[in-house]
């Protein structure tokens, strides 16, 4: 479903260059549920930004479905945009609006501009929207402001938000990092559980290892801008852990 081909990141800063990415290569399939796991700064965010088409790579290519999304004009890269879900670490709502509304806003895409600007949704846009709620365990909490819940409910907001763009990728960075233990668990319950059951493609960026070891089906490692480990959660061995996050150096 996504193939990754020689993606290299560059960035030009007052420093000089920064490659960021380097000679990535991977072949996602639909349905996959993939962990990325990496130090601070190993370009992790980066590359979830290039899936998206947030980000436009120096060179490489990143494809979806048989078509190149780099290359993309700006109307038919918004097209992709819609189908793919994102989730952030700060949860990214609209705290003086409704739970409700919130979740609608996933419906944007779907509609004309001048409707969306005026909250038009449809029959259908309600529809859904109220049944990833549901999905998520808050449809009591529909006309709740957003802001009155908690942040793991919060966080399951966005994620019904995003569900409600019925997404074939779902795009994740850190959405546990300001969550405590028990949340964090429920909001990777709540991907695996669109994962499973709508199928959708997930690609989460997560520092939690433990976390990423529990719920994902593949862990890809990057480690300053390369992959350095692509395999089952199984596999990954206490050796490549330490190389990637460096402990022998940091002991020494
Ligand atoms: N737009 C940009 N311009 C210049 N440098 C950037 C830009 N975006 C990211 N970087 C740099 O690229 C590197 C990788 O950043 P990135 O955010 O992808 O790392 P990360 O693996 O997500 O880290 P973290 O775990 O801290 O979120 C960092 O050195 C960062 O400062
Ligand atoms: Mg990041």
């Amino acid at each position: 479903m996504i193939e990754v081909r020689n993606l290299n990141q560059t960035f030009y800063t007052a420093k000089g260059p920064l490659k960021v990415l380097m000679d990535i290569n991977l072949d996602i399939p639909k349905g996959d549920f993939v962990a990325v796991i990496g130090r601070s700064g190993a370009g992790k965010s980066t590359f979830l930004r290039t899936l998206n088409g947030l980000l436009i790579p120096t060179t490489g290519s990143v494809v979806v479905n048989g078509t190149d999304i780099t290359r993309l004009p700006k109307r038919e890269l918004q097209k992709y945009r819609r189908t793919v879900g994102f989730i952030f670490q700060q949860f990214n709502l609209v705290n003086r609006l409704s739970t409700l509304d919130n979740v609608l806003h996933g419906r944007l895409g779907y509609l004309p501009t001048w409707r969306g600007l005026l909250g038009l949704y449809g029959e259908a846009d309600y529809r859904i929207a109220r049944q990833q709620l549901e999905r998520v365990d808050l449809a009591a909490k529909e006309n709740a402001r957003v802001d009155s819940l908690s942040g793991g409910q919060q966080q399951r907001v966005a994620i019904a938000r995003a569900m409600a763009q019925q997404p074939t990728l779902m795009l994740a960075d850190e959405p546990a990092a300001n969550l405590d233990p028990v949340l964090s668990e429920e909001v990777m319950r709540t991907l695996r559980r669109f994962n499973e059951q709508d199928g959708v493609t997930v690609v989460i960026n997560i520092h939690a290892l433990d976390l990423a070891l529990k719920y994902a089906k593949r862990i890809v490692a990057f480690k300053r801008g390369r992959v350095v480990y692509d395999g089952s959660p199984e596999q990954l061995s206490e050796e490549v852990v330490d190389d990637l996050y460096e402990r022998k150096e940091m002991l020494a």
